[in-house]
């Protein structure tokens, strides 16, 4: 997969994250709940060091409520590190945050001067839709791209808490190479970036692995499944009418079916990836000892 991201955007994010860390007295990293792991970008365990954190799994309507369970649980293991799973189908509970910051700072003495909280996130993590929550009226975003704000914004929220929020782009992990068919099955990727097919073929895979009753009941199709995504794409297809005039299903039509239904919540509540996932892939990749 050859996604590369503008070296001159991830100089300029870490620059500013650098540069504002010293006044943040807490930091927000928001997730999507799905791919806690891939959605974080690479940078910020080292950029944060020892500063407390929030990290939100946002989106959490759409993951398996299970799997954000073992994921708040693995992500608590850092010290300083707190998890809150939300979603911004719920606003009341998205506010509770506000709360929840002074409750994590009490500690620290700050109540006679506005605590500064630094939010972040890759893009497509609803770090937008948080912020204009917490905020109570529409913000502008910031970003590289043109129309988009490009100087550090400082966001009065009540509880005198202001909320930072720096224009960098920040990435995702795209090594190993399944964090990056993650991101583009649930979206946070473009689809021009990543062959479309490719990307159906390996949320099916997946889907057939952890999920095979979400592929059965939403597509009715006969269990066991067959082996192959190109043979559960086929019959999708054959159940969704999307056949080429050949004969044979039009896999680019079910990619996009599928793709879209997974990402819209109409497959169920799932996770892509779990704490044990990482684990094995981690380890996976570590150099065996001498
Ligand atoms: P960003 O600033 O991190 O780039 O993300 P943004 O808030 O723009 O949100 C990206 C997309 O994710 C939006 O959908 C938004 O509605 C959706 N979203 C944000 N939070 C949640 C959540 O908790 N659950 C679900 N299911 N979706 C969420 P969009 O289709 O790009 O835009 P829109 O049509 O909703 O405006």
């Amino acid at each position: 997969m050859a996604i590369n991201w503008f070296p001159g955007h991830m100089h300029k994010a870490r620059k500013e994250i650098k540069k504002i860390m010293p006044e943040v007295d807490l930091v927000i990293e928001v997730l999507d709940a799905r791919i806690p792991f891939s959605s974080e970008n690479p940078l910020v365990p080292a950029l944060r060091g020892s500063t407390p954190a929030i990290k939100i799994l946002n989106k959490s309507d759409l993951a398996d409520p299970a799997v954000t369970q073992r994921w708040m649980r693995h992500l608590e293991r850092t010290p300083g590190v707190t998890a809150v799973a939300l979603t911004q189908k719920h606003p009341g509970e998205v506010s509770g945050l506000l709360n929840l910051i002074p409750e994590l700072l009490k500690h620290r003495n700050l109540e006679k001067r506005t605590v500064r909280v630094l939010i972040l996130g890759i893009p497509n993590v609803g770090k937008s839709t948080l912020i204009n929550t917490l905020a109570g009226r529409a913000i502008a975003k910031t970003g590289n791209e043109p129309a988009i704000t490009k100087m550090l914004q400082r966001i009065q929220l009540p509880n005198n808490i202001v909320l930072l929020d720096t224009p960098g782009f920040l990435w995702p992990k795209l090594s190993p190479e399944e964090c990056g068919y993650r991101l583009a099955t649930t979206g946070a990727i473009k689809d021009t970036v990543i062959e479309f097919d490719e990307v159906a073929m390996f949320a099916i895979d997946f889907l057939r692995a952890a999920y095979p009753e979400a592929l059965v009941n939403r597509y009715q199709l006969q269990e066991p499944l067959p082996t192959s995504a190109v043979e559960i794409m086929d019959a999708i297809g054959a159940r969704r009418g999307c056949l080429r005039r050949g004969g044979g299903a039009d896999l680019h039509k079910v990619a996009e079916i599928l793709l879209n239904e997974l990402r819209s919540g109409a497959l169920g509540r799932i996770s892509l990836e779990t704490p044990e996932m990482i684990a094995q892939m981690t380890h996976a990749n570590s150099p065996e000892p001498e």
